[in-house]
């Protein structure tokens, strides 16, 4: 499939850079984008060259400035719904994907574009940037998992707070309650999210992988559950060249050199 909406870039590490880029829009999500970042994420999980992603927004202004509203304007009940369904799995896809994801947030992130940056596993943000799920505004609600998302980052009631009143905040306030993971200025945003990036793809892969996974099972499951799937995982990494690299490593007092396997 070939891209009008974003751009897919991959670099000599394996890190892909997706660029959402409707900057005229301030990188609204149509029905297109999606579909370009429905395939991006497909890429991003079979191609076992690219180790990790980060989701940015072209220009200075926007990360992305939600959904088209123009889109949603005219469905009917029934399209409505399958375009939830539709954007959920997409961002599902993103969220599940086994492999360090960090949103690039350079400017306003509101509904479908707060939904995009909830589903990625760390959110880095410009001192400028702006978050809200304004969806109430136009007399909708969030589509594509505001709702389930936002309260499991930040708690229920500030949750609320952001989904009833349909308000913004900034960065500095996005950091305070947890929502995004670390701000810095724009011209350091793509190298820190790269550095961070690193960091995570320097340990064992099917580790991260595992850690990723256990997570996402266990918030949505009970402790006795979630505490199950962590000791399965732990037995697997048991399993792997991985931790056997790693371990040793460790007691020869050297860096482990991973193989993925
Ligand atoms: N869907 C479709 N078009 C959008 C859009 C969206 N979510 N967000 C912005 N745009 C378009 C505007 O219509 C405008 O297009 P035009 O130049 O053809 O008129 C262009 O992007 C620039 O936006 P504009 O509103 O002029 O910029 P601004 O700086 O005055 O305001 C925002 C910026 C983000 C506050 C404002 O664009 C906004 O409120 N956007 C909608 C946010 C929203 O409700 N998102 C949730 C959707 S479910």
């Amino acid at each position: 499939m070939s891209y009008n909406n974003i751009r897919l870039e991959t670099d000599q590490d394996g890190i892909a850079l997706v660029t959402v880029s409707r900057p005229e829009k301030l990188n609204a999500l149509n029905r297109d984008t999606m579909a370009e970042l429905a395939d991006a994420f497909t890429r991003a999980r079979e191609d076992a060259a690219i180790r990790a992603l980060i989701i940015t927004g072209a220009g200075e202004k926007a990360f992305v400035a939600g959904a088209d509203i123009q889109e949603l304007a005219v469905l009917s009940a029934v399209e409505a719904r399958a375009l939830a369904l539709r954007g959920q799995a997409i961002f599902r896809m993103l969220e599940t994907l086994p492999k360090p994801t960090a949103a690039a947030v350079n400017g306003f992130a509101l509904g479908g574009g707060l939904e995009l940056a909830m589903s990625c596993a760390i959110r880095v943000a410009t001192p400028n940037a702006k978050f809200g799920q304004p969806e109430v505004k136009l007399g909708i609600v969030p589509g594509y998992g505001g709702t389930q998302r936002l309260p499991r980052l930040v708690g229920r009631g500030r949750a609320i707070d952001l989904l009833i009143t349909g308000g913004t905040i900034d960065a500095a306030e996005a950091y305070r309650i947890g929502l995004v993971n670390y701000v810095t200025p724009l011209e350091e945003l793509l190298p820190f999210c790269r550095g961070w990036v690193h960091k995570a793809l320097a340990n064992g892969p099917k580790a991260v992988a595992l850690a990723l996974e256990a997570v996402d099972v266990g918030l949505d499951c009970g402790i006795d559950e979630g505490l199950r799937f962590e000791a399965a995982a732990f037995g697997l990494t048991a399993a792997t060249e991985d931790r056997n690299e790693g371990t040793r490593a460790f007691l020869e007092k050297r860096k482990a050199a991973f193989a993925g396997k």
